[in-house]
């Protein structure tokens, strides 16, 4: 994408078209942005009626680990770009196709390839780039982890290669935990590599998501921006709550601010990243980074002049953002609580009856109790009364059953 883009009519000769590949809860934002700027957008997820297929133009179910499934869709849309929302996608497919100039890929395939793997993104951050982390060894069968562990010390994490959301994971506290670690990772892998990280466990004071956006500046060249910290709170590896901004020491704030600029401008191309880091006093860890907009960061919604999700469509198309902080605020997760098809949800007038509050419902078709279903938002003067409100507000909305 060197040349400026020129903005069209959707469904006409004219248009701009973006395919996301994976349209769930970020991905409808997303949507929902370049659908405001008139862009034209085909949704891609492995099951109908997908949040993001329902504010599409197109939707289209397919296996998205399927490579020829993914070439064959890509052929017939022709999208301007690709714009991959989830991490299990047939990256090497979209590498070969971007390497025979037939697509432009968010940021870039390379990007996608290496953070879809925590042992690629985790030997880029530590080994080349030379950023702090975790301790960690990685293992491919039970003797080796039991080796990897005692290498990084106790307590430790340990995580499947291929996994989000803190499935597989587990904290081990001594030996004795490593066989059951290993047996939890096998089966909680997004695909059964075999292949597992054991971390030393940080004991941090707290943890941020950085969103660092890597957009065009006016000369053409590409510029980074931050937004302010997200905090967050983690209960089995996956977000419940998220506030922004999260208050640090300056000298902390730098070197965040640093790990993010050195780990984002590798990755490069265009677009937001969600960097995800552990901080005791002044110290940093990179942990994670998602080449994509991130859960923590739907907070941005509420408490931001461009949310996450605006400031991914704008980057991406080439245009100029603005990741000006607009009031304090916090995000509670609203839960499926039942497993269940075409839920229904109880109290969502109560929720808005809690001052400076929002909701928003994803519309996925099928419940699970642990299901992410929607978010309730709130801003407040300060963090603390705004992460009161959104949780007072997600605890209003209750999910029950169907017609
Ligand atoms: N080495 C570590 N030391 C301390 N806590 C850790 C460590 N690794 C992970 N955690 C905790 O577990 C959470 C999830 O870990 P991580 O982000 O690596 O997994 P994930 O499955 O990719 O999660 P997600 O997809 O939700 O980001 C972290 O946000 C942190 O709270
Ligand atoms: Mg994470």
């Amino acid at each position: 994408m060197t040349t400026p883009r020129i903005f069209g009519t959707p469904l006409s000769p004219s248009a701009t078209r973006v395919m996301l590949l994976g349209s769930g809860e970020l991905g409808k934002e997303v949507i929902i942005s370049l659908q405001r700027l008139g862009v034209e957008v085909i949704a891609v997820d492995r099951y109908p009626n997908a949040p993001g297929h329902q504010v599409a133009h197109r939707a289209h179910v397919i296996d998205m680990t399927d490579g020829a499934a993914l070439r064959a869709l890509i052929a017939q849309e022709q999208p301007d770009l690709v714009i991959p929302e989830i991490e299990a996608i047939a990256t090497d497919t979209l590498a070969e196709l971007e390497a025979a100039g037939t697509i432009t890929c968010i940021p870039t395939a390379r990007a996608t390839q290496l953070t879809m793997n925590r042992e690629g993104i985790r030997r880029l951050a530590a080994e080349e780039l030379g950023l702090a982390t975790s301790p960690y060894r990685f293992a491919s069968s039970l003797e080796e982890l039991e080796q990897a562990c005692a290498f990084v010390g106790f307590p430790c994490v340990v995580k499947p290669v291929m996994s989000s959301s803190g499935k597989g994971q587990s904290k081990l506290d001594s030996a004795a935990d490593v066989k059951a670690a290993w047996d939890y990772a096998a089966a909680g892998g997004r695909v059964d590599a075999g292949r597992v990280i054991a971390e030393g466990f940080i004991d941090f004071d707290y943890e941020i998501t950085l969103l660092t956006v890597r957009s065009r500046a006016a000369d053409g060249t590409t510029q980074t921006g931050f937004c302010e910290p997200i905090g967050h709170k983690q209960v089995q590896g996956d977000y419940v709550e998220s506030w922004q901004p999260h208050p640090m020491s300056a000298l902390a704030l730098a070197r965040s601010r640093d790990i993010a600029e050195k780990v984002t401008s590798n990755l490069g191309g265009l677009g937001v990243f969600g960097v995800e880091l552990f901080v005791k006093g002044d110290m940093v860890w990179f942990s994670e980074v998602s080449p994509r907009p991130h859960d923590t960061g739907m907070v941005t919604m509420a408490t931001q002049v461009q949310s996450e999700f605006e400031l991914h469509a704008k980057a991406v198309l080439g245009l100029p953002v603005n990741t000006a902080l607009r009031a304090p605020g916090a995000s509670a997760v609203i839960y499926g609580q039942l497993d269940a098809k075409g839920i229904a949800f109880e109290g969502v007038a109560e929720a808005l009856t809690v001052p400076d509050t929002d909701i928003r419902l994803f519309g996925k078709p099928e419940s699970f109790a642990r299901r992410r279903m929607g978010v309730a938002l709130a801003t407040a003067g300060d963090v603390d009364t705004a992460r009161e409100r959104a949780l007072l507000a997600a605890s209003k909305v209750k999910p029950v059953g169907g017609a």
